[in-house]
């Protein structure tokens, strides 16, 4: 334990290279997921990733509410973000903060440019993500969640977009980083995939980073972006045989 001021900064890296929970710098922490635990949703999925558990929700393409935001041309993405009250160690203030519309809208935004909007003139497709438990890269988290909520609503998009953080510790460039890692690290970078044409979706930084510091985040954000992805088509493929498997065997019955 090192100490700045009256803070207790715990040891964020061991002379082995070990991370605070033992992981390696590029290495992600566990990740599971349920897809349509939800049955009022039209698509939904549950995602525990470390210590951060995520609903999230979708229903459309459906009517426009509030009717002024319809389009003519192509269908509006609503997405809001938010944190349960009781998901930090400090009750948070209920409702929606200025973090929580930051995050709605850069994670809409990134929703807007993969989702074939198009297709779905005057219609709204509204994606609820409710972060039930944090441990830092929730948006990340969330923005997996919601995509694959998507998928099993069926909404046609360009490709799934995984999503991680990136960040600084004890002077090294880490992936994943929990709580303690982006409270004491020294830079935060999340970003969102579109792996088929390699589009960064979502780039977001707080912290310094150097010009070879960033490249070096970015590489290990992609890496890391890809093996997000293996498991989000693992989850949806099983999910889908599991489904068929069931249509199979009452057809036959
Ligand atoms: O969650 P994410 O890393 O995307 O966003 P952040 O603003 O960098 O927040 C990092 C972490 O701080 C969250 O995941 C929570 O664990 C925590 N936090 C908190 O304890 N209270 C808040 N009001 C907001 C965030």
């Amino acid at each position: 334990m090192g100490s700045v001021g009256a803070k207790e900064v715990p040891e964020l890296l061991n002379a082995e290279g070990r991370r605070i929970d033992g992981r390696r710098l590029d290495e992600l922490r566990p990740i599971s997921i349920k897809i349509a635990p939800l049955t009022r949703a039209d698509g939904s999925a549950f995602v525990e990733w470390g210590e951060n558990k995520v609903m999230a929700a979708v229903y459309g393409p459906r009517e426009v509410h509030p009717r002024h935001l319809m389009e003519t041309d192509k269908a509006i993405v609503q997405c809001r973000y938010n944190m349960a009250a009781f998901s930090v160690d400090e009750r948070k203030r209920p409702g929606l903060d200025r973090r929580s519309q930051e995050i709605s809208k850069v994670i809409t935004e990134a929703f807007e440019s993969v989702i074939f909007t198009e297709e779905f003139p005057k219609t709204s497709i509204d994606i609820y993500i409710e972060v039930l438990q944090a441990n830092a890269g929730t948006r990340c988290a969330g923005l997996v969640a919601a995509s694959l909520a998507l998928a099993d609503a069926g909404i046609p998009m360009a490709d799934l977009v995984p999503a991680v953080a990136v960040g600084k510790v004890a002077g090294r460039i880490a992936l994943d980083l929990k709580k303690e890692e982006d409270n004491f690290g020294e830079a935060d970078l999340p970003m969102a995939l579109v792996p088929q044409s390699g589009r960064l979706v979502l780039l977001q930084m707080e912290g310094h980073l150097n010009r070879g510091e960033l490249r070096e985040a970015l590489d290990l954000g992609v890496t890391g972006c890809r093996e997000i992805y293996r498991k989000m088509r693992e989850a949806l493929r099983a999910r889908y045989e599991a489904a068929g498997g069931a249509e199979e065997a009452e057809a036959a019955a």
